[in-house]
């Protein structure tokens, strides 16, 4: 048996897990001790370490430094696609902008805060919805904030380059020809327009947020699932400051829910629900 393969110690596990959930709020249990092989893996390797118990002893007993972050950075989870649980987008279209475009028709201002961006999918789908049924937004001034945890995630993001597999899970035929520039070797990068509505920024949720606009609209869609109870009731508050007035939009993912905070009240339209301040 390899050191990699070798079976991690239950005290390491839950040691580099309660080090994992404190700094960046992603809650694991043992039996998600089977992440630490998979994901640990470039970790061990790039910093010469024999093995995964190794690299775990060392960050068991050592200050959080930049091995610590890499090693966080590996234990998130990047899945995501364009338009993805399509349901939401098609309320976004159908209901919510048509909405805030008739109640911020003076500011002409819209403030939209995709958090937990991963590698760029949501908010581009959003910047696509725009600018494809919008056009009344000519002039305004539309930005779009997407926050993630993960630098690689981010950096893949503010590239906007896709490969064939990613791009054609969520978009059709017509979308891709339209928003996209075909590269050679099978790649896919968005265009300027469409680029240049999105302003990508690295923020740790469970850290103190920076200084933001309030926002007519925060999707923040599949990342409260891997926090704990506490945590999420402390992001979620702090949500609730960052929505501009009651007219403002939040949008959780599908199997998520903050009905614990009577501070939102909670609309459920077609297949989603979405929630405002009361
Ligand atoms: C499953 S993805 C969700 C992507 C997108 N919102 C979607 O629904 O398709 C979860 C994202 O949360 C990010 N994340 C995890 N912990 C975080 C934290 N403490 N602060 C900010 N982002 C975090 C991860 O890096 C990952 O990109």
């Amino acid at each position: 048996m390899s050191l990699e393969n070798s079976p991690i110690d239950a005290v390491d596990v839950e040691g580099f897990f309660s080090l994992v959930e404190k700094n960046i709020g992603v809650s694991l249990d043992a039996s998600k001790a089977y992440l630490i092989q998979s994901r640990l893996s470039n970790v061990v390797s790039k910093h010469g370490f024999a093995g995964h118990t190794p690299l775990l002893r060392f960050l068991i007993t050592n200050p959080v430094g930049d091995i610590h972050w890499q090693a966080f950075e590996a234990m998130t989870t990047n899945e995501t696609s364009f338009f993805r649980d399509i349901h939401p987008f098609e309320i976004l279209k159908t209901t919510i902008f048509t909405d805030l475009i008739q109640k911020r028709k003076d500011a002409r201002e819209l403030n939209i805060w995709s958090a937990a961006s991963s590698t760029g999918q949501e908010p581009y789908s959003i910047a696509i919805l725009l600018r494809e049924y919008f056009p009344e937004l000519a002039g305004w001034k539309i930005r779009i904030l997407a926050t993630d945890i993960s630098e690689q995630a981010l950096e893949k993001a503010s590239l906007g380059i896709y490969n064939q597999t990613e791009i054609q899970r969520g978009l059709s035929e017509a979308q891709i020809q339209r928003h996209f520039i075909k590269l050679p070797g099978g790649h896919y990068e968005i265009n300027a327009d469409l680029r240049s509505m999105v302003q990508f920024k690295q923020m740790n949720l469970i850290h103190d947020w920076p200084l933001m606009p309030k926002f007519d609209l925060i999707l923040m869609r599949n990342v409260l699932i891997y926090f704990n109870q506490l945590t999420k009731a402390k992001i979620v508050k702090r949500l609730h400051s960052q929505l501009l007035d009651a007219s403002s939009y939040l949008i959780l993912g599908s199997s998520e829910s903050i009905l614990f905070d009577q501070a939102y009240r909670i609309v459920q339209l077609d297949r989603v629900s979405y929630y405002q301040k009361r």
